[in-house]
């Protein structure tokens, strides 16, 4: 498990294992935009602050992932113990 923060309001949320971090938002009324779900269509592409991503999108490239400053939160995880949001 890991943790989100949302950048323009300093609300911390915890992310469960096995729930999208999309689902988390949501449940908190926190909306990001999603379509596909999977990972293919960067729907709900948004940037990163703080913190590294565990990408598992199929929609970003090598050098995109590589700059992790961005990821797509419907099915991306973390790799650090909190990921800041530019939401
Ligand atoms: Fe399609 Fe996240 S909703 S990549």
């Amino acid at each position: 498990a890991f943790e989100v923060k949302i950048a323009s309001t300093g609300q911390v949320f915890a992310v469960p294992a096995d729930t999208p971090i999309t689902k988390v938002l949501d449940d908190n009324g926190v909306f990001v935009p999603v379509s596909c779900e999977e990972g293919v269509c960067g729907t709900c592409l948004t940037r990163v602050l703080e913190g590294t991503p565990d990408h598992r999108d199929l929609y970003l490239t090598d050098s995109e992932h590589a700059a992790n400053d961005q990821f797509t939160p419907c099915c991306s995880r973390s790799k650090t113990p909190m990921l800041v949001l530019d939401i």
